[in-house]
């Protein structure tokens, strides 16, 4: 192996295990475009201050356009000896350019090279994954409108509780995305310092400017303290934690329509496009995709414990167990891009198949507690005993082998005679639905509100 550039120390070659376990290339290339960016922006700003010469930057700025054409064109392929992203660049700068090439790393360390390089990635991504939030937001809404009077049980315990309606539902994963849309938001604004300049970890005696390489990248201002700004890994641990809290909740969505497409269900029926067949079993319709995307998060919870348990004891500031931030951030944001546009896919081509969902709410005495709210409401007895009358009614209901709203009026009179006639139409699963009419609530009305308010509040996130 050739001297490296950065070891005036270091006189032996270093050996080949070293560098298998030293070197970040293999992986840390995926930073070519922020390593360019930022040293562009880095060049720009020591030419204003008068730190180099205009010269020096036009080699340095033109020499760094250049290298990023070789990497996008596969000419510079970034698959040498070097140690890592920043110094593959560096030398191949100093390669193409000389002198000049050696004075782009003045005022700089590579501990807040890698900070800004990788802060700029995890920018990056923040935002497309929340764009592709707000895909997934509409089409759920979507789906919502065709189906805000379909009815489906609503559950607990997975077991038939009240009924609901599917629009009802999707606005469940509608909400859940939209808190990690937020949350991703956030994030962005809350890293959105630039971390350039500060060097080694004290910052440095040259006349740096900071204002100008933080505008130039689109950071709101320099971060305020140089030690905490390279011994600071939040940022990626915030992508993590987002990531997984995201694929938690869509997680929890693939198993409903894994459960939703199993014959003791059929509630829904996945596209051909997102199913796969058995091998042996010729009749098999499998949703592996759903059962993928469930998969996939427990690898990204993988990568954010790993990276927790990577920085719980690391002291001020920078030490190299911090190289092993990034494959685990590369391979969440991979997976959840990918995730979320597959899930955006197979929402929008599934069916729905409402009579199914209908049938199934004449399963469970789903309206049981309106009887007990009626009893309640319109004849004064107390919640309990009229839980007591409702369990006996429901009983009944068993014994005929009927649902509860299946009853009639003399039915229910032989067990309260206080039941009024009113009540056969309360006790209609459809009718149960709709009365659900308080703030956040089933009913179609309430449903339908939800939705405008989702819809206008989509219409006010702009799309970066
Ligand atoms: N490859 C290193 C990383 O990913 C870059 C920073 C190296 N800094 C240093 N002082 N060795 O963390």
């Amino acid at each position: 192996m050739s001297k490296k550039i950065a070891s005036a120390r270091i006189s032996e070659k270093s050996s080949k295990l070293l560098q298998e376990l030293n070197n970040s290339l293999p992986f840390d290339k995926l930073l070519y475009r922020e390593d360019i960016e930022g040293s562009r922006a880095h060049a720009f700003m020591l030419s204003e201050e008068g730190i180099i010469s205009k010269e020096d930057y036009e080699k340095i700025e033109n020499g760094l356009v250049e290298i990023y054409e070789e990497v996008e064109s596969g000419k510079f392929l970034l698959d040498g000896d070097d140690e890592d992203i920043h110094m593959a660049i560096e030398g191949r700068l100093t390669d193409k350019i000389g002198d000049a090439g050696k004075r782009l790393h003045t005022a700089r360390s590579r501990n807040d090279q890698v900070a800004l390089d990788f802060r700029l990635y995890v920018q990056k991504n923040t935002q497309k994954i929340a764009n592709l939030l707000l895909e997934n937001i509409s089409t759920l809404i979507k789906v919502a409108q065709n189906n805000t009077t379909t009815l489906l049980p609503g559950m607990t315990h997975l077991q038939h509780a009240q009924p609901i309606n599917f629009a009802y539902h999707m606005m469940a994963y509608a909400s859940m995305f939209k808190r990690d849309y937020e949350r991703f938001v956030s994030s962005y604004e809350r890293n959105n310092y630039s971390p350039i300049g500060c060097a080694a970890l004290a910052g440095t005696p040259h006349p740096i400017n900071r204002k100008i390489t933080a505008q130039k990248l689109g950071f709101k201002a320099p971060t305020l303290n140089c030690l905490d700004t390279v011994s600071d890994r939040d940022f990626a641990l915030e992508i993590l934690f987002n990531i997984s809290t995201m694929m938690m909740h869509m997680s929890r969505l693939s198993e409903e329509l894994i459960l939703w497409s199993a014959s003791e269900f059929k509630f829904v029926t996945l596209s051909d496009k997102h199913a796969t067949g058995s091998s042996i079993m010729p009749q098999k319709k499998n949703p592996d995709i759903p059962e993928l995307l469930r998969g996939k998060t427990g690898r990204v919870n993988g990568n954010l414990v790993a990276l927790l348990t990577v920085m719980k004891g690391l002291p001020l500031a920078y030490n190299k167990d911090m190289q092993e931030d990034k494959e685990g951030v590369f391979d969440s944001v991979k997976t959840a891009l990918l995730s979320l546009e597959v899930l955006n896919e197979m929402i929008d081509e599934m069916t729905v198949n409402v009579e199914k969902m209908n049938k199934a709410c004449m399963i469970g005495h789903l309206s049981a507690t309106d009887l007990a709210d009626y009893l309640v409401k319109e004849v004064g007895i107390p919640f309990r005993d009229a839980y007591h009358i409702t369990g006996n009614v429901v009983n009944m209901a068993e014994e005929k082998g009927v649902d509860i709203s299946e009853l009639t009026i003399e039915d229910l009179h032989s067990i309260d005679e206080r039941i009024g006639s009113d009540v056969v139409a309360l006790l209609d699963n459809r009718a149960s639905m709709n009365a659900r009419t308080s703030e956040g609530g089933t009913s179609t009305i309430r449903t339908e509100e939800q939705i405008e308010i989702m819809i206008s509040w989509l219409n006010s996130q702009s799309k970066d």
